[in-house]
């Protein structure tokens, strides 16, 4: 498997170009189902997880053309079912789009259990409440759903949980449903709102997204579309966060400063200087880092997702940081790997303390997913000596070019394929 070098101790200098949102772009693709028509999409991030999915599209008969900057032509006439029970529908989460579009517009969609990383249950109850009020059967087993309805009739729907995946995959069945279908207790992430651009974009007739009431009224036939996708508030936030551990002086370009608030916030809270610029945030790292407090919550809270590399930023702040994971119950593991670095985290459930230590010292360590390899890449460029981080490749299913992007500001880092 990749693994990843890294010689710490160089501060981070110059300016990185945030890509286009991964959790907005997965979504975009299995909803091209929802008409078979043609679309071009701009700003897609060439991550894994999106090849992954183009790879599934293809497999189910469209045609799909990557352009080199990130625009995608995608043609979804030819597809005529939605039966994805392929094995690399395991190989990320966001293949349980397919379902909410499969069922949108063919009224049938089978698919492979969906993947994803490994930072806690992920059960989908919450999808397969929101397609059986609109009226589908739901089958599964443990390797495969299968949804059916003889029509899908609009209703409201109160989300027991706050969930993303679950608010889009309501959103894409009901934008062809008869009738009105109200999604209460709504996710209000900033992909919810430009997943929603795209859906009507399409001819579909949605208000609300960005609030905790969508309501979407069924429309006959959608149609293709041109949308651009809007910049990873995530990648974003860990290049910032790695700007800081290494007191360093980086412009993050191309991002939406409003959608970095919780993060801008407690940065500020930590000694760092953090200027917004339009579309640019300019990170001034600071030479003492404060200890503070973060509790992850859906949006416009702290993001579950940059929780990881901020802990390996409040590994060597001044003082006791708390942390609680309210989101995924185990979002935590990675933790061990950064006590292997000389961190001093103790974890008891969703809570971490984390008491700040003067500096971390380079070893091999082990990215168990996605989000936690980012995090061992800030300790990395942060700590004495050499880092080896094993297992890469789930950093590659989110972050686009990150060693070229790395290697621009200065970092030292190598990829090494195995
Ligand atoms: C999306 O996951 C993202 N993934 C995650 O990003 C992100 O952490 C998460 O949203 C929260 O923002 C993609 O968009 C592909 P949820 P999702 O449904 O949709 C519970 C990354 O690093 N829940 O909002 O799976 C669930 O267990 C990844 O980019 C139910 O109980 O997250 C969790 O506690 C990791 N039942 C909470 O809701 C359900 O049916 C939020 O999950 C669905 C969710």
């Amino acid at each position: 498997m990749d693994k990843l070098i890294i010689q710490g101790g160089v501060s981070l200098n110059g300016e990185v170009k945030i890509s286009g949102f991964k959790n907005a772009a997965l979504p975009m693709i299995p909803a091209t189902i929802l008409a078979g028509a043609k679309y071009r999409i701009e700003n897609l991030p060439l991550i894994n997880d999106v090849h992954c999915l183009i790879s599934i599209m293809e497999q189910l008969g469209s045609n799909i053309d990557i352009e080199e900057d990130g625009v995608v032509n995608i043609d979804t006439t030819d597809i005529d079912e939605c039966k994805a029970l392929y094995e690399n529908a395991g190989d990320l989460r966001a293949s349980y789009y397919l379902l909410g579009a499969g069922l949108g517009r063919f009224k049938e969609v089978e698919i492979a259990y969906p993947g994803g990383c490994d930072i806690g249950s992920r059960p989908i109850d919450q999808h397969i409440k929101g397609f059986e009020a609109l009226g589908a059967t739901v089958e599964q087993d443990e390797t495969k759903i299968r949804c059916s309805a003889d029509r899908l009739i609009g209703t409201t729907i109160y989300l027991d949980v706050v969930s993303v995946g679950a608010t889009i995959n309501i959103m894409l069945a009901a934008t062809l449903a008869e009738g009105t279908t109200v999604i209460e207790n709504a996710a209000k992430e900033p992909h919810i709102v430009d997943m929603t651009n795209l859906l009507n974009k399409m001819g579909a007739d949605i208000k609300g997204a960005g609030t905790d009431v969508i309501k979407i009224n069924g429309v006959e036939e959608l149609h293709g579309c041109t949308h651009s996708v809007i910049p990873d508030q995530i990648e974003a936030g860990t290049y910032m966060i790695m700007a800081a551990a290494t007191n360093g002086n980086v412009l993050v370009k191309d991002v939406i400063p409003k959608h970095m608030e919780a993060l801008t916030a407690k940065l500020r809270e930590m000694g760092v200087e953090v200027i917004e610029k339009g579309d640019a945030i300019r990170i001034k790292g600071g030479n003492e880092l404060k200890a503070v407090n973060i509790t992850t919550l859906p949006y416009p809270g702290f993001p579950t997702d940059l929780q990881q590399p901020m802990i390996a930023l409040l590994s060597v702040a001044d003082g006791i940081s708390i942390i609680n994971e309210d989101i995924f119950e185990g979002r935590f593991k990675f933790t061990k790997e950064l006590v292997k670095m000389g961190a001093n985290i103790k974890v008891d459930q969703t809570t971490a303390v984390v008491e700040g230590v003067e500096k971390l010292k380079g070893t091999t360590v082990i990215g168990t997913d996605l989000r936690a390899g980012a995090a061992l890449i800030v300790a990395g460029l942060m700590a004495e000596g050499q880092t080896e981080i094993k297992d890469a490749y789930h950093i590659y299913r989110g972050y686009e070019k990150i060693e070229e992007k790395l290697k621009k500001l200065g970092a030292k880092i190598q990829k090494v394929e195995s």
